[in-house]
């Protein structure tokens, strides 16, 4: 059998003067934010464009404290990644965990790897294991900033740059909303930003482990997601502002 051809990071040629453009856009929307609100809290995951944000971040030196949902089903390698990511730009990020209580009550309603049954079962399991922390890590915060972009899935074609958290009553920021997948690698090659080793095993978008698979070459980005499920059941909720 021929090995299937996975995706893989799009090479392109390097537009320089957009890309500049670009980043001088980004960093300014990110001291804007700073400027606005005096508690503003980042969301990584660790993938590629929560790296941009994190370098932009680093170089812009915003005032901006970054924090990841450490669901306890996480590849190693985005465990691994988190140090990588406090030693390359020598930034603390905040380990958020789940309440034990809560996980030991999904085992016991559906078992470990229950969510591979149905979708009440992954939003019980996304509850407990992203929305509790993610309530708590923001427990505080004016706002907060993510690294999703319109072009990611069909859920976020709407997106803007400046959203109301209406679950949380703060101000939700996505600066990278009108980035191409183009502009994130040209960041990323010419900021030389570390990223996440699974990016160069066939996975444009990571999240938890048993949840995640590679992506076929010509694939939507997000097709390795929760790939059992609908697409528009693609969300793990962390996104729902109502
Ligand atoms: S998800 O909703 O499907 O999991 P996705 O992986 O596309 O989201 O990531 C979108 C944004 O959500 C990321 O850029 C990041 O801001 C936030 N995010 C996702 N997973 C995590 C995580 N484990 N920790 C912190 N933030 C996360
Ligand atoms: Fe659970 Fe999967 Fe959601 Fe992670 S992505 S919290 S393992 S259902």
């Amino acid at each position: 059998m021929i090995a299937p051809e996975f995706w893989s990071i799009p090479e392109g040629s390097l537009n320089v003067a957009p890309l500049t453009q670009k980043t001088a856009t980004l960093k300014n929307r990110l001291l804007d934010i700073t400027a606005r609100f005096s508690d503003v809290r980042f969301a990584t995951s660790l993938a590629a464009e929560d790296m941009v944000i994190t370098d932009a971040i680093s170089k812009s030196k915003a005032n901006i404290q970054l924090f990841t949902l450490a669901t306890g089903r996480l590849h190693q390698e985005t465990v691994d990644m988190t140090k990588t990511t406090e030693n390359h730009y020598g930034m603390s990020i905040t380990k958020v965990y789940p309440e034990e209580s809560d996980i030991q009550e999904f085992i016991d309603q559906f078992g470990m790897n229950g969510f591979y049954d149905g979708e009440v079962a992954k939003k019980a399991c996304c509850g407990a294991r992203k929305i509790k922390p993610l309530n708590a890590a923001l427990l505080g915060a004016d706002a907060w900033i993510t690294g999703q972009r319109r072009e990611q899935s069909t859920t976020r074609v709407e997106l803007n740059f400046e959203e109301l958290d209406d679950a949380r009553s703060i101000a939700k920021f996505n600066p990278l909303f009108d980035w191409s997948e183009a502009d994130l690698w040209a960041y990323i090659k010419e900021e030389n930003v570390p990223i996440h080793p699974l990016h160069l095993k066939g996975y444009p978008s990571i999240g938890c482990e048993p949840c995640t698979r590679q992506v076929k070459k010509g694939e939507d980005i997000r097709a390795g997601r929760w790939w059992w499920l609908q697409s528009d059941s693609k969300e793990c909720g962390l996104h729902l502002n109502k």
